[in-house]
Order: structure tokens, then C-alpha cells, then sequence
């Protein structure tokens, strides 16, 4: 009796178990349709067509590549890719109109905050309004300070002395002696921000230990977040997560080894007494007592600073590799500077390097580490080149195909100068309007993080190119991107690392 019941119950599981899976297909199949309707996915236009086929890979690597010539064709400087409902402009005036004067129609919005939410929750990357605006002011706020410049200065100095220099010895002049340098400069740079961030060590640049359950998880759940924007429809991710199901499920499993970190690292902070403590998050603790929110803040400040930083360091090699006498001009600047073989010894005199200052702005005008950003349009409008947007969809501004277009950085703009940056008299550094240069984002929103990012890459610059030859591996070539929200050369950058001999100078 009680065997046929367990039967009978386990049937009508199974028939409720099918009809839910029924429903659940045909809800998907169904939104997909009227979601496809909405989006065109029917357009027959040259660049949807192209986009569509893959035929753009006929001819470029990288689909940054393809946006770049299309945008540099385009007479009013802005595309639509009508598939995506998106339109993408490298034109500065729309640039500032979007991030500027009509700040408040563009904001990050509801699509990009919700594939992103699971990961940075209500951190500053993933807000808009009153939530955006105080973490803000909070943030700009202990940035701003002097002091914490000085304080930046001491990690990153300390994690090149003591780590980066020692890695790169270890393997200088031995046998393949190939180095991955993008794999270091992000390790480099999770350290760096955490330490920063948090006031906690990782030791990721100790090759030695393994790459810490931290990272690992971090590193998997910008992935997949990233993977999530660009799947047909946000339905598709939507219902694997509620199923609980495959990339969905391992999203789940990396998120929640960040919080249960995260949350370990704030109950620490708490213990041990926060109020003499340097670091951001102890700064952030003084005003904010809700746990989940510090946690959401400490992930975006990690998230924004660390693989821009390793991106912006990879392509400065891979650039300086391919242009040596840019490198030695930065040393000879150097030795003028700080006096022959001097180390850097305090964050003011990075000012006086305006040689340094021009190489890393033109090798980001060419490599940006966030090669595109996307606002969502809240109302219809029109941008200063006549281009209508409709409310709902998404604009998008292409900093890597604003540095190779001719009408805004002359015929050359191809080409690796640094001397662009320098005034002709005297050759010092000036500036360009940040709404053709929006490398670092431009107006309100614009990057907290800049004089550290500068900071982390003029003292790497300086000390491995004092130590160490860096030279490409014969077989590599042009880098290739993955896909993800920040500039990543696929494969990495295999270098071979030769230790220099240490100059011996005479005095007279
Ligand atoms: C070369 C390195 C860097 C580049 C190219 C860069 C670029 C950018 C860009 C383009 C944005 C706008 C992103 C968006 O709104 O979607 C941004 C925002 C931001 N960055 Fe950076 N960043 C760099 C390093 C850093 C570092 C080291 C930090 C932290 C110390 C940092 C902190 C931030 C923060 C907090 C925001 C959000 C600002 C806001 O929404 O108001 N960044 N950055």
C-alpha cells in the first residue's frame, strides 16, 4: 500500500515536474520571439548583415577593429547596429552630451545594472541616482586627500621591490624563460587593489603560492557577467539561473565564495579596529554600517581597478617592446630627472616625468582598457550630430576607435608618438579635452581612480625597464581580444625577461 502511494506520489511529481518545463519553454521561446520582434533581429542592413553572418571577420581580428573603420567612415562619426538596438558614436560632441550636459537621460540603466547586479550589488559601478551620488561624494571625497596618494605610493612600491622585480629575476636569462607578463600584471594588480581596498594581502604575485580562492572567484564572475550581456536575450541567462543550471550555477558558486570572503574580511576589519586604518574600506566604515552594502563597495573598487591597471600594463609593454628607443627615451628622462639609476623614492616626483606622462596617455589612446562603455537612453532625443535616440535603447561611446580617427588626432593618428602629448617650446605635458580622450570616462561620472592608476604604471614602467630587456617572443604577433568588460589580450603576452647589466657610473 504504502509502496504503490510512494508510486503514485512520485508520478504526479514527475507530470507536475514536465508541465513546469513545458510552461518554461514556451514562456522562453515566446519572449524571444516578441524580445527578437523588438530588436529587429530581422535587419538587412549592410552592418547588421555583417554582424549578423560574422562576414566582418573576413577582414578584421577584432570586432573592435571593424567598429573602428566603420566609425572612422561614418560621416557624422556615430553607427547603429540596429540588431543590438544600439548606437555607437566616436564623435567628442556627442561624447560630452551624453556624459555632460545630458547626464541624467543617459544613465547606466536598468539592463546593464541587472546582469550585473548578482555580482557588484548596489556598488558605485552599478548605480545611478542617490546611490550612485553618495557613494560618490564618499569616495571623491577620500581620494581627493593627499595623504592617500602617499599611501598608494608605499603598495605599489613595496609590491615592485619586493615581488615584481624578484619574479622577474627568477626567471630572467633561464632556459625558454617565457613569461606570461599579462597573467603578472594582473596578479600585480589584484594585490595592489586589495591592499588598497582593504588593507589585505592576497600574495597573488608569489607565483610560488597558488592564485588565491579570491581571485579565482573574482576573476569567474566578471567572466560570466560578461558573458551575460552578450547572450540573444536576458532571458536566456535569467532562466538558466533561476534552473539553477551551468554557467548560471557557477556564477552562484564564485559569487558566494566572494561574499563569505568579503563578509570574513569586514568582520576582521571590525575586530581588529578600523579607525587607524588607511585603507578605503576602514574609510568607508566610519559612515556605513550595513555589511552587504560595504561588501558591494569594496567589489566595484576591485572590479575598477584591477584589470584596467593590468590591461593598461600589458599593451605599455607590448607597445615599448615593439618601439625600443621609447623606452630608452623614458630612461635618459628618468636618469635627467630623478639622477642616473636614482629610484623613484616619493609620489611627488612622478610630475616632473612628462616623457613617462605622454607614453602611457598615446598608449592608451591607442589601447584603452575599457575600449567601449554603454549609457541607456531614458527619454527620446537627438545628439549634437543630428543622430535620433530612442528611449529605452542603449548608446554607447567607442574610446578605442576615438584614438584612430584622423579628424580628431591628424593623419598619424595610426601611429605610436608620444611626442603628440609634449608642448612643442618646452615639452611639457598638456592635456586633451577629455571628451576626445574619454579613456578614463569624461564628466561626472568620470573614473576615481586615475592619479592611481598613473601612479601604478609610471613606478612599473621606470622599474622593469631600468632592470629588466623585455623582448616579445618571436612567433607573437598582433594581440588578439576576448571578449569581457575590460581589454584582455587573449592568450596573454609571452615575453622573455633578461636581467640588465647594472651600469657602473664614473665620478670625475
Ligand atoms: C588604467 C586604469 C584605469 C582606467 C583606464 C579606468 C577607466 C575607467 C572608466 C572608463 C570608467 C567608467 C566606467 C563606467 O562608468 O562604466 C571608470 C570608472 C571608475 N573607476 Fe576607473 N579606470 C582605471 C583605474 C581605476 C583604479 C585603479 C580605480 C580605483 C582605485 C578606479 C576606480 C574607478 C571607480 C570607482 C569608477 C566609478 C566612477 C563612477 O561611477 O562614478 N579606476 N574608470
Amino acid at each position: 500500500m504504502e509502496i504503490e502511494a510512494s508510486f503514485w506520489l512520485l508520478e504526479a511529481l514527475r507530470s507536475i515536474y514536465f508541465f513546469l518545463l513545458l510552461a518554461i519553454i514556451t514562456f522562453f521561446l515566446l519572449s524571444l520571439a516578441i524580445y527578437s520582434l523588438r530588436l529587429k533581429l530581422w535587419c538587412n542592413c549592410e552592418i547588421c548583415n555583417a554582424y549578423l553572418t560574422l562576414s566582418w571577420t573576413n577582414q578584421f581580428n577584432n570586432l573592435c577593429d571593424w567598429y573602428a573603420h566603420l566609425l572612422k567612415n561614418s560621416a557624422t562619426k556615430t553607427i547603429h547596429i540596429h540588431v543590438l538596438g544600439n548606437t555607437i558614436t566616436a564623435n567628442p560632441e556627442n561624447v560630452e552630451y551624453m556624459l555632460k550636459t545630458r547626464f541624467d537621460n543617459y544613465p547606466k540603466g536598468k539592463p546593464f545594472s541587472t546582469i550585473l547586479g548578482d555580482f557588484l550589488g548596489r556598488g558605485i559601478f552599478n548605480v545611478d541616482g542617490d546611490l550612485w551620488r553618495f557613494q560618490r561624494k564618499m569616495a571623491s571625497l577620500e581620494l581627493d586627500r593627499f595623504s592617500i596618494r602617499a599611501y598608494a605610493f608605499e603598495i605599489v612600491c613595496y609590491e615592485i621591490k619586493d615581488r615584481l622585480i624578484p619574479l622577474l629575476s627568477s626567471v630572467s636569462g633561464k632556459g625558454d624563460g617565457v613569461l606570461d607578463l599579462q597573467d603578472v600584471f594582473r596578479r600585480f594588480s589584484f594585490d595592489s587593489i586589495c591592499r588598497f581596498s582593504f588593507g589585505l594581502d592576497p600574495r597573488c604575485l608569489e607565483i610560488t603560492l597558488p592564485m588565491s580562492d579570491f581571485a579565482v572567484a573574482f576573476d569567474l564572475a566578471s567572466k560570466l557577467s560578461a558573458e551575460r550581456a552578450m547572450t540573444v536575450s536576458p532571458l536566456v541567462w535569467k532562466i538558466k539561473r533561476k534552473l539553477n543550471l551551468g554557467t548560471e550555477k557557477k556564477m552562484k558558486e564564485a559569487i558566494k565564495l566572494i561574499n563569505i570572503l568579503a563578509q570574513e574580511v569586514i568582520r576582521q576589519k571590525r575586530k581588529m579596529g578600523f579607525l587607524s586604518h588607511k585603507d578605503l574600506l576602514s574609510r568607508f566604515m566610519h559612515s556605513v554600517n550595513d555589511d552587504t552594502f560595504l561588501r558591494d563597495i569594496v567589489i566595484s573598487f576591485l572590479l575598477a581597478g584591477r584589470d584596467t591597471v593590468a590591461s593598461a600594463l600589458t599593451s605599455f609593454f607590448w607597445l615599448l617592446a615593439k618601439y625600443p628607443q621609447v623606452g630608452s627615451a623614458i630612461l635618459e628622462e628618468a636618469d635627467r630627472v630623478l639622477g642616473p639609476n636614482q629610484e623613484l623614492t616619493s609620489y611627488e616626483q612622478l610630475r616632473d616625468l612628462h616623457y613617462l606622462q605622454a607614453v602611457v596617455y598615446e598608449s592608451m589612446r591607442l589601447y584603452p582598457p575599457i575600449q567601449f562603455d554603454s549609457k541607456f537612453c531614458e527619454e527620446d532625443d537627438i545628439l549634437p550630430d543630428g543622430t535620433l535616440v530612442k528611449k529605452g535603447t542603449r548608446v554607447t561611446y567607442h574610446s578605442y576607435a576615438m584614438g584612430r580617427i584622423e579628424e580628431l588626432w591628424g593623419p598619424d593618428c595610426l601611429e605610436f608618438k608620444p611626442e603628440r602629448w609634449l608642448r612643442d617650446d618646452d615639452g611639457t605635458f598638456f592635456p586633451e579635452n577629455p571628451f576626445k580622450y574619454p579613456v578614463f570616462q569624461a564628466g561626472l561620472r568620470v573614473c576615481l581612480g586615475k592619479e592611481m592608476a598613473l601612479l601604478e604604471l609610471k613606478c612599473v614602467a621606470i622599474s622593469l625597464l631600468r632592470r629588466f630587456q623585455i623582448q616579445l617572443v618571436p612567433s607573437y604577433h598582433t594581440p588578439r581580444f576576448s571578449p569581457g568588460l575590460t581589454a584582455t589580450f587573449s592568450g596573454g603576452l609571452p615575453v622573455l625577461v633578461r636581467e640588465k647589466e647594472p651600469t657602473v657610473h664614473q665620478s670625475s
